[in-house]
Order: structure tokens, then C-alpha cells, then sequence
């Protein structure tokens, strides 16, 4: 597995999303044994690069991940997030980026990851009742006092990832980006590259449906988040298929599958980009994993650049609120 550098810290180009084995997705915390072994296997394979959040849950994704890394603490860069839980009494789902709720959520995510430092500790949502340079300024002194060794943020607008950049430098800006989704090339993606910061794209294989493994929604759980997602609904579904169809064909003339492609095709987009693809099954992350040896041909590249538009918003409107656009 090929290594890069965000900022100047070094990760697997290719990660793993661990969100999926506890909140989200059909499926998730039902297989906690597999969720494991998946963890596991992706070590085996090289990838060092684990990303998990106190909300997703809340809290158990955090705790599954620090029972299954015990031992292998030193193998892993360590990823989490704050600020979508208020711990001073409007709990989850509340935006809270102040110094005061960094300080508490900190103690909870090292106690429950089990884990003295985590190497990579984002902002979840720019918090508009925060000033960046407060948070930040929480954030560097946490690094400081070693509790976290990388600052990160997660669907910043630009202004906001250069206020954050002038007060202690960002290493990672996690957003979503992928076949489907690209509205950061234009403005996001330019100021990453002048700072110097990192890209991770989430989601990267537009929630399964680049997989061209989801043709209905029929099987989805009822507390399946895609189900109440706009690209999922109605018409919108409909017509995304023939996205996903696309890349099914540019991946039977690369000998790849689709959700292979989807992530090679993200790692061509450059050097300073770590994607965190994300599975609770062992067979997946081997599929996932291997992307890192797929080449495209330049073609085949100008061909999956040029898919159609998405049809629908990334997110409901509630989601959408909370992202810089
Ligand atoms: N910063 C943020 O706001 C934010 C938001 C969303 C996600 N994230 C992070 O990004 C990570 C990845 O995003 P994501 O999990 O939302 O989306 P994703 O990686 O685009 O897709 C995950 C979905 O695809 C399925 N899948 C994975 N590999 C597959 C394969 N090879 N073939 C067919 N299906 C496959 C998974 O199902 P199975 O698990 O059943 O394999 C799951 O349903 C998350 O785990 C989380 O850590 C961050």
C-alpha cells in the first residue's frame, strides 16, 4: 500500500471509514465479531488510516474501535471528530465547537478509543456560533499537551480553512467528494493546495451507489440514513443509475470492479488525497484495498470525469444546513 502526506502526517492512501459498522447504513451493529475481523484485515493489508466520530452512534463507534485495536494502537493513524455533540446539556446533533465542549469531548473520545493521543482530531461541522480562531486556538493547545497530534476540518468553506490555517496549521480537510459529488474542485480544493493541506474524501463510494450494487432501495433498514437522502429518492434514484452504469462499464474494460474504480479514480486526482472508504465486511475491504494497484488509462479517466450530473442534493435539507457551501 502506496503512503502520502497530509500536511506532514504520513497515512495509507487508501483508509478505512469505520462509521458504517455502528451507525448509518442496513446492517450496521449487528456483526460486531466482523466489524472486527474487518479492522483486522485492513491492518494485514497496510492500511493504517482508521476514521471514526463521537456521533456516529453516538459513542460506540468510538468504543468498537478501541476494543478492536488493543494491541495495534501503533499500527493505526487514529481519526475522530467533535463538535455534533453539545456535552453541556443539548447533547447529539447540536453544534458545538467552543473551547469549553472541546475540552470535555476530548476525554470522552481518548477514554473510549482507549487510546492516549488521537492522531487526527476534526472539526465535524463549522459551528456559526464559534469563531474558528476560538476553536482552533482549543485545538492547538490540545496538540500541545499532546492529547492530539493533527488538526483537521470537515466541509469548511475556504475562508474558514484559512482563518483555521493562520492560527495553527490544518493538516487534513475531510470532505465529501467522489464521482458523484465534486463541488469542491472549484473553490475548496485550489486552497488546500496553496496551504498545503490534505484532502480525505468521505464517502467515496457515494454511500454504495457507485458500486452499482444498490439498484433499489427496497432492502434498506428503515433507519437507513439513505433512505430520507435525495439522490435515493424517487426520480432521483432512477436517473442516477445510469451513473453507476457508467462506471460499471469503465470498470469491465479496466478489469476492475466498480467500486475499485471509483477510488482509483480519486487517487489519479492527486497526491495529497486519502479517501476512507467505508465497510463492515472483510470481503469489501479487500476489495477496496486493492484499488491501490488499479491504473486507469488516461481516457478512462476523461470518460469517468465527464458522467453526468448527480440528480439530487448530497444531503436533506437538515444536512445541508450545517455545510459551508
Ligand atoms: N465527515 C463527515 O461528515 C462524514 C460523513 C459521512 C461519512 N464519513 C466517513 O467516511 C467514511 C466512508 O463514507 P461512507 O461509509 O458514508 O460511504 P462510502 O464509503 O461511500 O460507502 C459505504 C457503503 O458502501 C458499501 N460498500 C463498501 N464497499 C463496497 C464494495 N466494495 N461493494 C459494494 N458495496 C460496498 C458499504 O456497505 P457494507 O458496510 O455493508 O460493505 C456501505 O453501505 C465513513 O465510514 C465515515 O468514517 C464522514
Amino acid at each position: 500500500m502506496k503512503h502520502i502526506l497530509l500536511g506532514d502526517l504520513e497515512v495509507s492512501r487508501i483508509g478505512l471509514g469505520a462509521m458504517g459498522m455502528s451507525h448509518g447504513y442496513t446492517g450496521a451493529g449487528t456483526d460486531e465479531a466482523e466489524s472486527v475481523r474487518t479492522l483486522h484485515r485492513a491492518l494485514e493489508l497496510g492500511v493504517t488510516f482508521i476514521d471514526t466520530a463521537e456521533i456516529y452512534g453516538p459513542y460506540t463507534n468510538e468504543e468498537l474501535l478501541g476494543r478492536a485495536l488493543r494491541g495495534r494502537r501503533d499500527q493505526v493513524v487514529l481519526a475522530t471528530k467533535f463538535g455534533l455533540v453539545s456535552h453541556g446539556g443539548a447533547g447529539p446533533w447540536n453544534l458545538d465547537s467552543g473551547p469549553a465542549n472541546i475540552r470535555v469531548a476530548v476525554e470522552g473520545s481518548l477514554k473510549r478509543l482507549d487510546t492516549d493521543r488521537i492522531d487526527l482530531y476534526y472539526q465535524h461541522r463549522v459551528d456559526p456560533n464559534t469563531p474558528i480562531e476560538d476553536t482552533v486556538g482549543a485545538l492547538a493547545d490540545l496538540v500541545t499537551q499532546g492529547k492530539i497530534r493533527a488538526i483537521g476540518l470537515s466541509e469548511a468553506g475556504p475562508e474558514t480553512i484559512r482563518r483555521a490555517h493562520a492560527v495553527h496549521p490544518v493538516t487534513a480537510v475531510q470532505s465529501e467528494y467522489s464521482l458523484w459529488t465534486r463541488g469542491l474542485e472549484e473553490r475548496v480544493l485550489p486552497v488546500l493546495r496553496e496551504l498545503g493541506i490534505g484532502l480525505v474524501p468521505f464517502s467515496p463510494l457515494g454511500r454504495g451507489f457507485l458500486t452499482g450494487k444498490v439498484r433499489s432501495t427496497d432492502g434498506f433498514a428503515e433507519d437507513d440514513f439513505r433512505r430520507g437522502n435525495p439522490r435515493f429518492t424517487g426520480e432521483n434514484f432512477q436517473r442516477n443509475l445510469r451513473i453507476a452504469d457508467e462506471v460499471e462499464a469503465v470498470a469491465a474494460e479496466a478489469g476492475a470492479t466498480p467500486a475499485q474504480v471509483a477510488l482509483a479514480w480519486l487517487l489519479a486526482q492527486g497526491d495529497d488525497i486519502a479517501p476512507i472508504p467505508g465497510t463492515k465486511r472483510v470481503s469489501r475491504v479487500e476489495e477496496n484495498t486493492a484499488a491501490d494497484g488499479v491504473r486507469l488509462t488516461p481516457r478512462q479517466i476523461d470518460r469517468l470525469s465527464s458522467l453526468p450530473p448527480a440528480a439530487g442534493d448530497t444531503h436533506p435539507e437538515s444536512g445541508l444546513r450545517m455545510m459551508e457551501r
